[in-house]
């Protein structure tokens, strides 16, 4: 008899080990083994256990295993996540199969061994059958479902609970996610503001929404949000730095004229738009979109356009606004000069304009709706063989879950954002309907993006620094995997896979637009890298930029409304302190548009920080070196952040590689 040693490698979950009687075959390209039981021996979480499996004769070189667990009469169901099987040939070939999802059912489930496998790789006719069943078995798991016309497809489940168990949250991260918003919820609700229909009498009793829950940044807005600079500032650098572009010529609905505008003695309006030195920003976006009707008032929803100029002393300053985006007499043009509240009221509507651009277009839209397709697209096409597989699956961790809760939770028709914004309800898909046409591919790619937005010499814009950086990394990284794989152009254009893969894309998330530029195949090597390198981007960078400064911002409600209740004023001179209290939300509004924004921002103990691979789906020693070099190059960029960070006054963090998350989770 010939003798192959197997250990089995369960993981450290909670739950994770198993009960259930397991068994094991091995198949390989002369044969197949026994299906073997592995009950003999405890499967705990976290454990290593070795067994012995007998043959007759070799199985040659190994192809998969299959693996089923099956509960006795006595015995409940008990999911079993195992990470990995090892297993030693008589011939002291050592083979790896990573698996690093939950078997809770009684089927058969085959894994391939761990060398990646393009599909015309297969040589083995198993191989082949195992690869189209995994993909039969996925397209049964994940179908795609239109829940709103016009915006890219999502997963198909009624609610979370229904994911196939390998992309849910972990225990972990349902409790503390639970738990903060429980928490949250009930602060609220002992202090009596979340049933509160009044108005704010005083600004000051903001503050007492969450006293306890502020961060440094968050009690540094509250103390500076009217002035100037800071405006400006979060264009550059805040939660919403994808809007921003340099301004050469003025937009026709935008005639703000020299005489209009102080500059300095030396130089007017025309001279510093021809110097590069205005910016603009455009809501056009949420042009002609009606705003919500909260507890039977209407709110107001403005498309504005900001213009800013760049100081000498490289501050980046706002200096007109107008608030609707046809010019006329009942549409002034609001301007530092006018009355203190004037100004401070148009600087109102134009953050709760960005708040909702912000929301709907540069994070839900352009990174959890997208993520979910490029995730959803991967499982339903790509086999775990695939190297695209083991390169993009640990960046779609929790990302079907969280926007499942997003849907109930968020945009649902219960959710805090469909009762609470003004862009609740039938606007918010017609603002992503909206956004979805305008996307362009350049805009997903950062140089790119930065390039079209002519931002390239912006004085402190962080954002723009930290994310070439982090972009130059992960193109290098992608690309070095890509080109292990894919040595010539014809590869790329034979890989079925790959190109199935894209094509779903294009047509579930870009409803098949081709303004969009989405590519629908790949020709070349370069194409892949820089497409793979967009998703990983997509999904760690740009999430984290767009996301993780929420509360930092939004903690303190006048600088970011959620809605506002008074329609833009029409002509200068008509506010006032009293106005601006009347504007801004009333007191349950704000108190929920607070408490999803600090919801929202919270790390969970979970966290895989960009670059960080814990579960081994590359097992060939060029890829895992790749890996590591990867998880360098991040470490040593973050070294560089911080030590640049020291000398800010508001240190920029949001892309701190330990700060990125691998994947969209929160
Ligand atoms: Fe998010």
């Amino acid at each position: 008899m010939l003798h192959y040693e197997v250990i089995v490698y369960t993981g450290h979950r909670v739950c994770s080990g198993t009960l259930n009687h397991v068994h094991i075959k091995l198949v390989g390209k002369d044969g197949e083994s026994h299906r073997t039981s592995l009950s003999s021996l405890r499967i705990g979480g976290g454990s290593v256990s070795t067994y012995t499996i007998s043959c007759p004769k070799s199985l040659g070189e190994l192809i998969l295993i299959e693996l089923d667990k099956q509960h006795g009469y006595l015995m409940p169901d008990d999911a079993w996540f195992p990470n990995k099987v090892e297993i030693k040939s008589p011939e002291g070939v050592i083979y790896t199969f990573p698996i690093h999802c939950w078997i809770g059912d009684k089927e058969t489930h085959r894994f391939r061994e761990g060398k990646a496998l393009r599909v015309f790789d297969e040589s083995n006719s198993l191989g082949q059958y195992a690869r189209e069943q995994e993909l039969c078995r996925r397209k049964a798991d994940y179908g795609w479902e239109q829940a709103y016309p016009g915006v890219p497809h999502c997963i198909e489940a009624d609610g979370p609970c229904k994911l196939p168990h390998e992309v849910q949250f972990s225990f972990t991260k349902t409790t503390e996610f639970g738990f903060t918003a429980i928490a949250a919820l009930t602060e609220l609700e002992l202090k009596g503001l979340e049933h509160d229909h009044h108005n704010w009498k005083h600004l000051d009793d903001i503050k007492r929404v969450f006293c306890n829950k502020h961060t440094v940044l968050s009690d540094y807005v509250q103390e500076h949000w009217t002035e100037d600079w800071l405006f400006g500032y979060q264009f550059l650098n805040g939660n919403h730095p994808t809007l921003i572009q340099r301004c050469k010529t003025l937009p026709k609905n935008f005639p703000v004229t020299d005489d209009m505008v102080v500059i300095s003695d030396c130089s007017n309006l025309s001279n510093e738009l021809k110097q590069g030195n205005i910016y603009l920003c455009d809501y056009k976006n949420l042009d002609g979109m009606p705003g919500n009707i909260i507890h039977g008032v209407q709110q107001y929803l403005t498309a504005p356009l900001v213009l800013f100029y760049k100081q000498p002393d490289d501050k980046l300053i706002p200096i007109a606004i107008q608030l609707k985006q046809t010019p006329s007499k009942d549409n002034p043009i609001f301007l530092p000069t006018d009355s203190e509240y004037d100004w401070l009221t148009a600087k109102i509507f134009v953050k709760s304009a960005d708040f909702t651009e912000h929301q709907l277009n540069a994070h839900l839209l352009r990174t959890h709706l997208l993520a979910e397709v490029f995730a959803v697209s991967l499982l339903r096409k790509v086999p775990m063989v695939h190297p695209l597989y083991k390169l993009l699956i640990p960046h779609t961790r929790y990302t079907l879950h969280i926007n499942e809760l997003a849907r109930t939770l968020l945009i649902g028709p219960a959710g805090i954002f469909t009762q609470f914004a003004a862009s609740g309800g039938q606007t918010m898909t017609k603002i992503l309907e909206r956004s979805l046409s305008s996307i362009t591919y350049r805009s997903l790619c950062f140089p790119d993006d930065i390039a079209d937005r002519d931002l390239q010499d912006v004085p402190n814009f962080y954002y723009r620094d930290d994310g070439l950086k982090l972009w130059n990394i992960i193109f290098e990284f992608v690309q070095g995997m890509i080109q292990y794989y894919y040595k010539r152009d014809e590869q790329v254009q034979q890989d079925s896979e790959l190109q199935i893969w894209i094509g779903d894309i294009f047509e579930h998330g870009f409803l098949c637009q081709q303004q969009t530029g989405i590519p629908q195949s790949f020709t070349t090597v370069p194409e892949l890298v820089k497409f793979a390198t967009m998703v990983i981007f997509t999904c760690s960078c740009q999430h984290a930029a767009v996301n993780n400064g929420q509360y930092d911002y939004g903690a303190w409600m006048p600088n970011t409304p959620i809605t506002l209740q008074r329609a833009p004023p029409t002509e200068k001179g008509t506010t006032s302190k009293a106005t601006m209290l009347m504007t801004l939300p009333p007191i349950n509004v704000t108190v929920q548009g607070i408490a999803a924004v600090w919801l929202l921002s919270r790390q969970s103990s979970d966290f895989v920080p960009l670059g960080h691979y814990p579960e081994d789906h590359f097992t060939e020693r060029t890829p895992r070196q790749m890996q590591k070099d990867f998880k360098t190059e991040l470490d040593q960029l973050s070294i560089k952040i911080n030590e640049r960070n020291k000398s800010l006054k508001i240190p920029y963090t949001y892309l701190d590689p330990k700060n990125v998350e691998n994947s969209v989770a929160i």
